[in-house]
């Protein structure tokens, strides 16, 4: 970074230069550099709209738009000395086109101001965003729908207070992430929609008396349209905010994910191997395989939440229009998308290597009891008792399996029906795992077939 004495943008009022620690406090440079592509891209639709507005010259909009190539370019390649003293991305692009092509530069800013510039780029920034982590979210539910078609029919025990509840497929499961990034991937393209208006052209806060064509840059742009009021399209932080929310809700989905991959893994568990790919072992216990991938995600995460939280402060309490507190809006959103995106790659490249182990699964599934609710409603259908003597039966039936250390299809008949004298035999078929998962055919239920339907309806939306 170089210093320069004086502000070439607005020293004119001044007769000073900065104190160090204003240059300091006030410099977005070290981060919004990061949207310099935006601002090139902003600049010179501007340059041309100018142009065929009759408010520059033709030759003056082709010097500067192919000057602000040449900085890309700089940029681009690392050739380009940024300047803390000249504050942000924007005033640097400016300065740095000046000294390539002159006096036209100097006209580049006519009818706009750094507040429609910055909300312009920063709304192209996390456009850019939005389209990236809607990428990576399909990637992942692509990921799951494999296991999911893959293992339809194996059978695990379903938990709810994480104990023993039903016993549910390996597919349901797997839809069920699918549903929840199904909705990720809904919020963030709604958002998407919302967010397309562009800013260009609301100048400061109340627009311009030059005859911009304000729908010629946002077309130019890709943006639906232009923001409909001057004053908001500069204040309006609502975009990095829906992104942020969108990602905080999808962040929290994979936490909860990694959460469960952690038990999974776990030697008490072993319902799944991580690959060596996406696991680490420890440098003293030799047997160690851990996985850091997923603890990683549940950690990061945090920065996500936080980063929402922290724009939230940053806007509460801002007066309209633009208040230079809105330059604290890019460092958060920069992290959490960085912390996104490599949290559903990460995400999806565990679930991609991952092996469920199909024995220990199923070995699983039948412990604790787990169709209990089968036998009660079994009670029911062939005993036409009411549901809550079957649950006082099945629970009695279940606490002479706990004393004698044993599961329920481990009872004899006579056992049986020493509880209830109208037991009959046909009640053991539906105490084995692969029945109970079968017989639950009701729409969204864990039955195969149920899975299979899920899997090919959201094939057809992201496969
Ligand atoms: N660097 C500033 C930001 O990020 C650009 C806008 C500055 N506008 C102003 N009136 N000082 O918000």
């Amino acid at each position: 970074m170089t210093k320069d004495t004086s502000n070439q943008m607005w020293g004119g009022r001044f007769a000073a230069g900065p104190d160090a620690i204003m240059e300091a406090i006030n410099a977005s440079i070290g981060y919004d550099q990061r949207m310099a592509a935006q601002d090139i891209a902003g600049s010179r639709a501007h340059a041309a709209m100018l142009a065929k507005s009759g408010i520059i010259t033709d030759s003056d909009a082709k010097a500067i738009r192919e000057g602000l190539l040449t900085v890309l370019s700089e940029i681009e390649g690392g050739r380009f000395e940024f300047s803390t003293a000249l504050e942000d991305i924007h005033m640097n692009v400016e300065a740095r086109l000046k000294a390539l092509i002159g006096e036209p530069a100097g006209r580049l800013h006519t009818g706009r101001s750094r507040n429609d510039q910055v909300a312009t780029d920063f709304k192209l920034w996390v456009r850019d965003q939005l389209d990236a982590a809607m990428g990576g979210v399909r990637a992942l539910m692509q990921a799951l729908l494999t296991q999911a078609e893959a293992g339809a029919d194996w059978v695990m025990p379903g938990f709810t207070h994480l104990q023993t509840a039903q016993p549910v497929t390996w597919g349901h499961h797997m839809m069920a992430y699918v549903e929840m990034f199904g909705r990720d991937l809904s919020r963030f393209e709604d958002a998407r929609k919302r967010m397309n208006e562009s800013p260009l052209g609301a100048a400061a806060l109340a627009g311009t008396s030059f005859p911009i064509d304000r729908h010629m840059t946002a077309e130019a742009l890709g943006f639906d349209r232009p923001a409909a009021n001057s004053l908001d399209a500069v204040s309006d932080r609502d975009f990095a905010l829906e992104f942020l929310a969108a990602s905080s809700i999808c962040a929290m989905h994979l936490s909860r994910f990694a959460e469960e991959l952690v038990i999974w893994s776990s030697a008490q568990f072993r319902f799944v191997t991580l690959s060596d790919r996406f696991s680490t072992g420890s440098s003293i216990m030799p047997q160690k395989k851990n996985p850091d991938a997923a603890e990683l995600i549940r950690a990061k995460i945090g920065r996500i939440f936080g980063a929402n939280t922290a724009l939230l402060m940053v806007m509460k309490g801002l007066p309209l229009a633009y208040s230079k507190d809105m330059q604290e809006d890019k460092e958060q959103v920069f992290d959490a998308a960085d912390n996104l995106m490599l949290a559903l790659a990460a995400m999806e490249g565990m679930v991609k290597d991952m092996t469920a182990n199909r024995e220990s699964l199923e070995a699983a599934a039948g412990s604790g009891f787990s169709t209990a609710t089968d036998l009660a409603d079994w009670l029911v259908r062939a005993l036409n008792m009411p549901f809550r003597d079957a649950h006082h039966v099945t629970g009695s039936l279940v606490a002479m399996a706990e004393s004698r250390s044993c599961d329920l299809p481990d009872l004899t008949l006579e056992d049986m029906q020493s509880v209830h004298a109208a037991i009959t035999a046909d009640v053991f078929e539906v105490l084995g795992v692969h029945n109970s998962v079968a017989s639950r055919v009701s729409f969204g239920g864990t039955a195969p077939e149920q899975v299979r339907a899920q899997v090919a309806r959201w094939k057809g939306v992201v496969g």
